[in-house]
């Protein structure tokens, strides 16, 4: 995937524009590990008017099941949005341990900032069930956006396969098709989950992977975020101070400004023009002694053309 134009501009000033939910827009769940960039991607698709937020649901990845579900009805609360649905989804991995990343994303997972206590409720429904509930009552019209580890969104498809051909389509952040940032194979979403991934991956339905390929080439400087310190308000405060905290982690390691993995994955759901996706079969590596969790993306396209069958003379 290649990004085709500056995304940062673009996001930033979406998350500066409040707009009421739009009749015609496009109808996603987000299902997430909130976490820094997830923060900043809800914020950012809650102001999106091309985007209907249906549902948050929440999944172990960067902080637990418990934190996140406290995470995300915290931002819901401060963004005056306990209208949508939050639910609790899987509290592990479906066939590893849980492994956490408050060295990256803070203690709480949202960068130290702390938020009021919230004023929603979170949705009694699990997070999967809620899924395959929303896709059934709105067939062909909810784009799934997650964000974290693929746990939840395998369950779903375990549970009732037949909402596969009912979502709309799927544009999820996760894989890489050249080294990871957990190991030098492995994404940290793909990673954290490698089996679920693969079965979303063979689901059948239509994948974007927005990598970390283009999250690597969509930086969110300090010059970007001075435009968000010139619009005081409740979410940019917290969006401001986020940002703050992970550029500053970043520029620790040498790099120009934070990587935004989430908010870009959200960009794509807004307008697909933002990058170019070539079709590619992509495989989930789940046994590879070093490679688990890889994405293992065909560069010659969708169908597995890489075994050479015979040669054009008939003799093989
Ligand atoms: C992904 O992993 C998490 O740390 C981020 O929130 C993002 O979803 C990037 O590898
Ligand atoms: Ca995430």
């Amino acid at each position: 995937m290649r990004i085709l134009s500056e995304g940062i501009p673009l996001l930033l000033a979406l998350l500066l524009t409040v707009h009421p939910a739009a009749g015609a827009a496009r109808k996603i769940i987000i299902d997430t590990d909130p976490g820094t960039d997830d923060a900043i991607a809800i914020m950012l698709a809650l102001n999106s008017p091309e985007l209907d937020v249906r549902a948050l649901t929440i999944v172990p990845g960067n902080v637990t099941t418990a934190k996140g579900l406290d995470n995300a009805l915290r931002m819901m609360s401060l963004a005056g949005r306990c209208d949508i649905a939050v639910a609790a989804g899987a509290r592990q991995p479906l066939f590893q341990k849980l492994t956490t990343a408050e060295f990256f994303h803070g203690q709480n997972g949202l960068g130290n900032v702390e938020l009021p206590v919230s004023h929603c409720q979170a949705d009694v429904r699990f997070g999967p069930d809620l899924i395959i509930e929303m896709v059934h009552a709105n067939p062909h019209e909810i784009t799934l956006v997650p964000l974290g580890p693929l746990t939840n969104v395998a369950m779903a498809i375990q549970k009732d396969p037949s909402i596969v051909p009912l979502v709309k389509e799927v544009v999820l952040m996760g894989g890489s098709v050249s080294g990871g940032n957990v190991s030098g194979a492995a994404e940290a979403n793909i990673h954290n989950d490698p089996e679920a991934a693969q079965l979303v991956f063979q689901a059948g339905w239509p994948v974007t992977m927005v990598g970390l390929d283009v999250g690597n080439m969509t930086l969110l400087t300090r010059k970007h975020i001075e435009t968000l310190a010139r619009h005081p308000g409740p979410v940019s405060d917290f969006i401001y101070k986020v940002a703050v905290f992970r550029i500053a982690f970043s520029e620790k390691l040498g790099a120009a400004g934070a990587a935004m993995y989430d908010p870009l994955a959200v960009g794509v759901a807004i307008d697909a023009t933002l990058v170019e996706a070539p079709l590619l079969h992509v495989d989930v590596e789940t046994k590879g002694e070093f490679t688990r969790g890889e994405t293992v993306a065909n560069r010659n396209g969708r169908n597995e053309l890489n075994v050479l069958a015979r040669f054009a003379d008939g003799d093989h």
